[in-house]
């Protein structure tokens, strides 16, 4: 068959690949404990699930508008009034079918073939592969010190004339770092005057722990509204744990709507009408859940940063937010890849190798399942790597037997 050699490019992603794999064995019953995962186990609000289900028992359920029903647009534009404190035009917003569309869609709106996305790592997994798929060339900054926070410097040093544009995640998937204010407004204020796009993926903004704040690149935003070229990412997958409405939104000058919206209208048309009215739902509601989750994650972080410290030679930081941790295995093995294999075949245990956020010898961990898993899942590693472990390892009612020399 012949496949382009744009297609042959692209990656499957990693996390849903490992889902499955995961899906498979626990169907044989193998005790899998999933700490892979990209999605909180809270239920999405009831306001989300009754606007939505009216909407659907009325059985008329059409083709909204490719940038979003206007509904939906009107409650994006009062919580970015609440939450960035900023006064935006219903033509600022498009809505999409997820966060990871809403970036698709601007990168085929701004990018020009060979035009570079530069992204510290360690970044999303599907930056590189969407910036490709762009006709881009993704640019990952990885900072020298193996730090997770980049810095100016260090992002100014890989750009080159072709750099058209820069992705922020914070807090980040992976790592859970918050980057600093100052270095935001630093941010903020380099591309305003290197004339390129900046992008804050501020998905996971509200799930920040130890009474930390992310920073809000409006703050620092300087240029007029329809000239600046910051974009703001945005969706209800994390904070109202509904990965799978698949509603995101962007914030952008209205030209760049524009053209991002005729790019949609010929891919989804505007996203599924029904989950819109969730997302209404949800954004108009009791707010309530998102401080719950919050503080579930936060409990969950201390958790697994405390385990994970009980693991000889693996460095841990401890996130700020998100509910991702990047730990470094690189003591036990270099090749995260192996590692994660190795953890999945010995202990049945998922995680996500490091490499495929732009940082070998990691893992990412994620502390959105249940304590006992976090618990059972972390002692479970800690037993894999240990050469001096007991033969066998009882959790529960759970009994592992060392099968490997
Ligand atoms: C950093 C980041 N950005 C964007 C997305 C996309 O989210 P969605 O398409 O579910 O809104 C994800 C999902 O995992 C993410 O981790």
């Amino acid at each position: 068959m012949s496949i382009s050699q744009l297609a042959r490019s692209i990656k499957a992603s990693p996390t849903l690949k490992l889902n499955e794999t995961a899906a498979k064995l626990k169907e044989k019953g193998e005790p899998v404990i999933h700490l892979g995962g990209g999605e909180p186990r809270s239920k999405a609000p009831l306001d989300a699930v009754l606007n939505c289900s009216t909407q659907l028992m009325t059985g008329e359920v059409r083709y909204a508008p490719a940038d979003g029903l206007p509904a939906l647009k009107k409650a994006i534009l009062r919580y970015t009034e609440e939450q960035y404190g900023r006064m935006l035009a219903p033509q600022n917003v498009i809505v999409s079918s997820g966060a990871k569309q809403s970036i698709m869609t601007l990168l085929y709106a701004i990018l020009e073939p060979k035009d570079e996305v530069v992204y510290p790592a360690p970044y999303w997994v599907s930056y590189p592969e969407m910036v490709k798929l762009a006709g881009g060339v993704p640019v990952a900054v990885t900072p020298e010190d193996g730090s997770f926070v980049p810095t100016v410097p260090d992002i100014a040093d890989k750009l080159g004339s072709y750099t058209k544009a820069i992705i922020l995640n914070s807090p980040n998937n992976p790592s859970g770092v918050l980057y600093p204010a100052e270095f935001v407004a630093e941010m903020v204020e380099f591309c305003e005057k290197k004339n390129l796009w900046l992008v804050m993926d501020d998905l996971y903004n509200r799930l920040v722990f130890d009474g930390k704040k992310a920073p809000n690149a409006y703050d620092y935003q300087k240029q007029e509204r329809e000239r600046s070229k910051l974009v703001v990412v945005q969706g209800v997958s994390k904070m109202y744990a509904m990965t799978g409405f698949r509603i995101g939104w962007a914030l952008a000058s209205r030209e760049v709507v524009e053209a991002m919206t005729n790019i949609q209208s010929h891919q989804t048309s505007g996203p599924v009408t029904v989950s819109q009215w969730a997302a209404v739902g949800a954004l108009s509601g009791v707010q309530s859940g998102i401080e719950s989750l919050r503080l579930t994650l936060e409990n969950q972080r201390n958790l697994m940063v405390e385990r994970l410290r009980t693991i000889p030679g693996v460095r841990v930081t401890s996130p700020d937010g998100t509910f991702y941790c990047f730990p470094d295995f690189g003591a036990y093995m270099k090749d995260s890849q192996k590692l994660a294999e190795l953890l999945l075949e010995r202990v049945r245990v998922v995680t996500v190798p490091g490499k495929e956020f732009g940082m070998d010898g990691h893992l990412r961990l994620s502390y959105c399942g249940t304590v006992k898993e976090i618990m059972d899942g972390v002692e479970r590693i800690k037993w894999a790597l240990d050469p001096q472990a007991p033969n066998e390892l009882i959790l529960g009612d759970r009994k592992l037997m060392r099968d490997w020399a």
